[in-house]
């Protein structure tokens, strides 16, 4: 694999889609086993998880429901911007199992403003479910339940995670150079 230019920043290979993959289809089977019968709710934070959601999804074979809302955006290398109210949250959730799915957790900013909305919906309960995992960075009180990758804080792009809205339109995971 080779480094990629995203406008003015180069990055280099990290994770690679097979890997990613793997890790996908792991977490998955574990949902499939642990959710059997709950009917959960996969509730994908837009747009860094798209692709992490779709292809996780696929693998679900029990009975789920998937939802996608948005709720904060991003701009640049560093966490930054205010967290905006949930769109997209049709899906009456209480009483419900839900599974939050994040592409990354930087400072745990955008789910620690989230997650009191949420609950005060009254979901039967709330688990977290990221990619990416950037232990390190983590500055608000957020638990994650499950996390593909452990990673350095470092800045990431590639499979649905940007730079300034570009890059995310790659099957691995690159790294800033
Ligand atoms: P947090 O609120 O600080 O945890 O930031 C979470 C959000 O910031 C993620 O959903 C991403 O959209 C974005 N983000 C954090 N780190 C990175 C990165 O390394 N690359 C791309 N986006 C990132
Ligand atoms: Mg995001």
């Amino acid at each position: 694999m080779s480094n990629i230019k995203v406008l003015d920043k180069e990055f280099e290979p990290y994770l690679s889609e097979e890997l990613i993959q793997t890790k996908i289809a792991e977490l998955a089977a574990q949902f499939n086993k642990e959710y059997e019968g709950k009917r959960p709710i996969f509730l994908s934070i837009l747009n860094g998880s798209f692709l992490f959601t779709a292809d996780l999804f696929k693998q679900i074979t029990i009975e789920a429901e998937v939802c996608f809302i948005k709720l904060a955006s991003y701009k640049g290398t560093t966490s930054s911007g205010n967290v905006i109210t949930a769109i997209g949250l049709d899906a009456n959730v209480s009483g419900r199992d839900i599974i939050i799915l994040e592409d990354i957790i930087d400072t745990g900013k955008t789910l620690h403003h989230f997650l009191p909305q949420l609950a005060s919906s009254q979901p039967n309960s709330i688990k977290i479910a990221v990619l990416l995992n950037k232990t390190e960075a983590l500055a608000y009180p957020v638990k994650v339940d499950y996390a593909c990758f452990d990673i350095p804080n470092k800045f990431v792009v590639g499979y649905g995670l940007d730079y300034d809205g570009y890059g995310r339109n790659t099957k691995a995971i690159y790294q800033l150079k």
